[in-house]
């Protein structure tokens, strides 16, 4: 496994739409472990493939720290409700932003064998979801900012 490079907004890759993951390769799941690994080794919550410079419809996410889940090729099938609240993003560093995202999703995906599967989230959980499956299509959370993008200021133990 490796940390990988995340990617910073302004990069062309992260304005693309990426592409649906037909089969897994050894490289796939490579990568799959590496998105896992830079994700936690970044302190995020939710990682997709384009942040690292890959063009595939893979999604990682794990808001607890201890419940990792794998989208490949997630699509959004159900929402209800509204949350509105602070967001950030590894590719925005040091900035974070007022964004409303429905409250409850349903999401269809495949798992690591491409077996599908429905997971549904509320809260946090369907926040990360909507918000990694918007890098999917080349969309970044400062384009749904509400008022403007804010400093995020670190506690001084944190680097
Ligand atoms: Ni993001």
């Amino acid at each position: 496994m490796a940390i990988r490079n995340i990617r910073e907004m302004g990069e062309p890759v992260l304005n693309k739409r990426c592409k649906e993951v037909v089969e897994i390769t050894e490289r796939t799941r490579d990568l799959i472990d590496d998105m896992f690994e830079t994700m936690y080794e970044a302190n995020g919550v939710g990682l997709a493939a384009p942040q690292v410079g890959i063009l595939k419809r893979i999604v990682v996410v794990d808001v607890t720290g201890e419940d990792p889940i794998l989208l490949i090729n997630p699509v959004i099938m159900e929402t209800s409700g509204e949350q509105t609240g602070q967001e950030g993003c590894l590719s925005v560093p040091g900035k974070s932003g007022v964004v409303t995202r429905p409250n409850y999703v349903k999401v269809k995906a495949y798992d690591e064998n491409m077996e599908p599967f429905i997971i549904e989230g509320t809260e946090l959980l369907a926040r990360a979801f909507c918000h990694e499956i918007d890098h999917l299509d080349g969309h970044l959370y400062v384009e749904k900012v509400e008022g403007d993008l804010m400093d995020v200021v670190m506690d001084e133990d944190e680097e």
